[in-house]
């Protein structure tokens, strides 16, 4: 039997992540000084562009652009009056921006942006996108005829204030939120659409608290660069965490960006002492983590009043950890993840994670 698999949408990486915010100004300062992002480009009116202003930053391989509307009636205003902060593109870099729209178009992808070419003097990018859940979109993003610092219409943003890196390194994977029964729809069109496999499946027996409930399927691209996993709500005695953001952030979403480091010790001890705030566990979570997780290299009596979750599975082990909400709304918030070895994403923390996470959701009246 010929089982040639041809890889349609072959992807080199997540490009950028952006997001639409109601002060890109401010939220460029935050992600400066607390997450330790440096200034790398910026559009806006002194580059011609009157509408709205974005400011790209950057952490080893992880690139993100915070974008604000500049006038009410822009539809960036209105996604932000909505939504409140949040991400909009998730970017694919591609060697193929046309090709990626013809085939994830032709397979059922509602398209969002027609391919375009766009030029300056230090070449061309052709850039395509298409909707995902919500009114998140993907990006595809063909760079290989470019050697500029980001896209053209940008300039380089250089400041005086450049807050140290935390080791930030990678996006290790992306978490979108969906509504009720549409995980599987959404599965579906990352496998039939964008080629992409289910590589593990967590049920609602398996991600359950005493009190709330979800699901969740990961997706991968071929070369397993990308992965997305995809959460919908289930059934509790009360209100799922996942329900909670569909209710603040006005329907389906990025809940979580995990962001790889190579020593989660010190990059939690920069972030904690930079006032990023993080979800904590009850003190037994270290109890019997020895004997849970077996031999590891760090030292968890340090690992403990960092709020650090170590999980192991067949191929090794991994040391994760979870902010609060990054902004007022309960809605997008990012993990740390150190993996050594394992490839799975902390199933067996899940428990004590979404207790901690219920106890928030106690504190806003959601629960
Ligand atoms: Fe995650």
């Amino acid at each position: 039997m010929h089982t040639e698999s041809h890889d349609f949408l072959p992807l080199l990486g997540t490009d950028f992540v952006e997001f639409y915010v109601g002060n890109a100004k401010q939220a460029a300062h935050y992600y400066k000084t607390a997450f330790g992002f440096q200034g790398l480009a910026y559009s806006g009116p002194e580059t011609g562009d009157r509408e709205k202003v974005s400011y790209v930053l950057k952490q080893d391989k992880v690139r993100i652009i915070l974008t604000t509307a500049l006038r009410p009636d822009h539809s960036i205003a209105k996604h932000t009056q909505f939504h409140g902060d949040g991400v909009k593109s998730i970017a694919l870099t591609v060697e193929d921006a046309r090709e990626a729209f013809v085939q994830t178009t032709s397979r059922g992808a509602r398209p969002y942006k027609e391919p375009i070419e766009i030029r300056d003097e230090h070449g061309t990018i052709v850039m395509s996108g298409i909707h995902i859940y919500g009114d998140t979109v993907h990006l595809f993003i063909e760079r290989k005829n470019y050697s500029g610092i980001f896209l053209p219409g940008f300039r380089s943003w250089h400041t005086e204030y450049n807050p140290e890196p935390v080791g930030l390194r990678y996006i290790d994977h992306c978490v979108g939120n969906v509504g009720w029964n549409e995980m599987n729809p959404w599965v579906q069109f990352y496998e039939n659409v964008m080629g992409f496999k289910n590589i593990l499946t967590f049920d609602d027996k398996q991600i359950s608290t005493e009190y709330s409930a979800l699901m969740s399927k990961v997706m991968s691209n071929g070369n397993g660069f990308v992965k997305f996993p995809i959460n919908e709500p289930a059934k509790g005695k009360k209100k799922s965490q996942v329900e909670e953001y569909l209710d603040f952030y006005g329907g389906p979403g990025v809940q979580h960006i995990a962001i790889a480091t190579d020593n989660i010790m010190e990059t939690v001890i920069k972030l904690r002492s930079r006032g990023v705030e993080f979800l904590q566990v009850p003190g037994a979570y270290y109890d019997d983590l020895a004997t849970r997780v077996g031999p590891i290299e760090e030292d968890i009596d340090k690992l403990r009043p960092l709020g650090i979750l170590v999980d192991r599975d067949d191929e090794g082990y991994l040391l994760q950890i979870f902010t609060k909400p990054v902004e007022d709304r309960p809605t997008l918030f990012y993990e740390i993840i150190q993996r050594r070895g394992a490839r799975s994403f902390g199933a067996g923390n899940f428990k004590a994670l979404f207790e901690a996470l219920e106890r928030e959701q106690e504190l806003r009246g959601n629960l």
